[in-house]
């Protein structure tokens, strides 16, 4: 019954418990057996497959959601250092350009900034981003910054929601940052308005993009990814899923656009289209531009 189990957990998030991974499973499952006072997994898996509310609370059960703020904190310098700069040199060019022409831009036209940040656990990881990108940009306000972050945990992006963070949290924030984007509240700080206004968190889970659902909002249609973090989140698939998961990364990217993967996921082991940033000192991937079709001879 355990099998089928972490079959259908797979099915449905691409969260795989197979080998050292199987006890985890068999534990939270026994936790929610006594929680709702059910005798054995049978009568279990039979609630499980016509409850999507119990597949919510139990794939909420099963993620890890371990994160810090500035996690890795190479790859925020690598985004403030070299990829900001280098949007802001591309991008405002691309804007004077578009004042030469007869479909000039409308004067106050802000460039766009987007980021997506898939498995963003409670938040810290966008709200980081959020903050380096506001301090790297040297006219923050020219720009339409958009983060888009989502987490298969319900409990999860609420809490990010929130914003509330306890002063243990706050310690991996630069001071200067917490008294610039943070309030003051009790024993902890919550991230303000201004902050909050360049976030959109939702529910997602990656399953349904890996499977071709389409984003929506930020990241829909041609509006793609300038940079994704997607870090600490496909170790817990199974190596299929992470070359699929790779391949969508890949798909919500602009070319050239840069992927941030988590520590021990380095990419040398799938087919892709990214190159690694040597020079970056941390995990960091460039899309390849689209290669020209090569002229017939
Ligand atoms: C260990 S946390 C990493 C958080 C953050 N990215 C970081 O590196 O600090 C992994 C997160 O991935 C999320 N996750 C796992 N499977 C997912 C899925 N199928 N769709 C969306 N999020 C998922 C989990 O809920 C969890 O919050």
């Amino acid at each position: 019954m355990l099998d089928i189990i972490a079959r259908f957990i797979q099915q449905r998030s691409r969260l795989c418990f197979t080998g050292h991974k199987r006890p985890i499973l068999r534990q939270r499952l026994e936790q929610r057996l006594a929680h709702l006072d059910i005798p054995d997994l049978a009568s279990y898996w039979g609630y499980l497959r016509i409850s999507p509310r119990e597949e919510l609370v139990l794939l909420d059960l099963l993620t890890i959601n371990e994160t810090s703020f500035f996690r890795n904190p190479e790859q925020f310098r690598f985004l403030m250092e070299q990829i900001i700069p280098g949007l802001e040199a591309e991008r405002g060019e691309e804007l004077l350009r578009s004042w030469g022409t007869v479909m000039s831009a409308s004067p106050g036209a802000k460039m766009k900034l987007r980021i997506l940040c898939a498995g963003c656990a409670t938040g810290e990881e966008p709200y980081s981003a959020a903050m380096a990108v506001i301090e790297a940009l040297r006219y923050p306000r020219a720009w339409d910054i958009g983060i888009q972050a989502c987490d298969l945990s319900e409990s999860c992006i609420r809490t990010a929601m929130a914003g509330y963070y306890d002063s243990e949290r706050l310690k991996r924030i630069p001071s200067t940052y917490v008294d610039r984007y943070m309030e003051r509240c009790g024993t902890g700080a919550i991230a303000r308005k201004e902050l909050k206004r360049v976030i959109r968190f939702s529910r997602l889970n990656l399953n349904d993009i890996i499977n071709g659902a389409t984003l929506t909002g930020l990241g829909s249609g041609s509006d793609l990814f300038d940079v994704i973090f997607c870090r600490n989140v496909m170790i817990y698939f199974s190596a299929e899923s992470q070359q699929q998961l790779v391949n969508t990364l890949s798909r919500l990217l602009v070319p050239g656009g840069y992927l941030f993967t988590g520590d021990a996921e380095p990419l040398h082991l799938f087919d892709h289209d990214f190159e690694a940033v040597r020079e970056a000192g941390c995990l960091v991937y460039q899309k390849m531009e689209a290669k020209p079709h090569a002229e017939a001879v």
